[in-house]
């Protein structure tokens, strides 16, 4: 795939893809895939879990798409996609070796110093999983700043479940605690069955302590802050990530913009008493 891109640094350049080779591609389920990237110059991408970039397929499009991973010293970094249109169909395609184009990052993302020395749970619904990655991996690095970690993650079927092969080392080498559920009754699951509230009742949590950190579908989000406030949280303590379709990426095309906020921008991670206000136009 032939691409010629501009590696410079004005502010213009926020609109420039920078050549990016994938350098692993990893399949997770039917619908989801992950890649590793890396840009041509080795650079690190400079990002905080929970940001995302837009990656551009030539001759095809552009999509945002959440970063997945921590930093790390490769100066690597992870993206998970579900195959849907265009673009995502081409990320899908991609077999390895080939350039691609990166803007970003884009967004605020978590705020891992102030997160320091609070408890954490981690709520992921299906896809929701795949910025909170990026969370997990950067807690387990830095293990002593944080408390006691919880992990809620709840997904359709056993067959979606996503990065089966490393939820064991979260457990283990980042000792956190992680409770799976699947929606439904499975012949291929014996574990926890039911939405991923009821995994609610049997938590032991610090309200006073303990940030929540929500990602999931918009149906999921009304039913977890409402368990989470039952469990004592401050709306301040509860913190979500809000997708939104987008173009530009920086705050420019209004294609995110919900009331005075720019998703892509102010966002897309807020507290709850950040967007409670709003959450009828969410
Ligand atoms: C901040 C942010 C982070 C994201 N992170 C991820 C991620 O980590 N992994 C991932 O797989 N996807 C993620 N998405 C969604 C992803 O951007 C869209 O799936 C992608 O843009 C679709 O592009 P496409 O060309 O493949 O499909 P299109 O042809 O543009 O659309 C295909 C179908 O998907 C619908 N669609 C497009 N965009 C969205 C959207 N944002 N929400 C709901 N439906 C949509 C369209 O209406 C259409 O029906 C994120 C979106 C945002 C805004
Ligand atoms: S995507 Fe253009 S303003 Fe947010």
């Amino acid at each position: 795939m032939a691409l010629e891109l501009c590696q410079c640094e004005r502010e213009s350049d926020l609109y420039v893809p920078r050549p990016t080779r994938v350098t692993r591609v990893k399949p997770q389920t039917t619908l989801e895939t992950m890649i590793t990237l890396q840009f041509l110059d080795g650079a690190d991408l400079g990002h905080r879990p929970g940001q995302f970039v837009q990656v551009f397929i030539p001759a095809i499009g552009e999509a945002p798409i959440s970063i997945c991973s921590a930093p790390n010293p490769e100066n690597t970094f992870d993206l998970c996609v579900r195959k849907l249109g265009d673009v995502t169909s081409a990320i899908h395609r991609l077999q390895g070796g080939e350039v691609i184009g990166i803007r970003g990052p884009f967004g605020n993302g978590f705020d891992m110093e102030a997160l320091q020395g609070h408890d954490l749970l981690i709520v992921g619904g299906g896809i929701g999983l795949v910025p909170l990655r990026g969370v997990i991996q950067y807690v387990a690095q830095h293990r002593e700043d944080y408390g006691e970690v919880t992990i809620l993650y709840g997904f359709k079927t056993p067959a979606e479940q996503l990065f089966r092969d490393e939820l064991d080392s979260w457990v283990t080498e980042g000792q956190m605690d992680l409770r799976l559920t699947v929606d439904r009754p499975h012949p291929d699951w014996s574990g926890h069955v039911g939405v991923i509230t009821t995994l609610f009742p049997d938590l032991k949590l610090n309200p006073q302590r303990t940030k929540a950190l929500v990602v999931g579908p918009p149906i999921m989000y009304q039913f977890v802050i409402t368990e989470c406030r039952l469990k004592g949280l401050a709306d301040d303590n509860i913190i979500l990530s809000l997708e939104r379709r987008m173009r530009c990426g920086v705050g420019k095309c209004g294609h995110c913009q919900i009331n005075n906020k720019y998703v892509c921008m102010d966002g897309p991670v807020f507290t709850f008493s950040e967007v409670k206000h709003m959450w009828e136009a969410i």
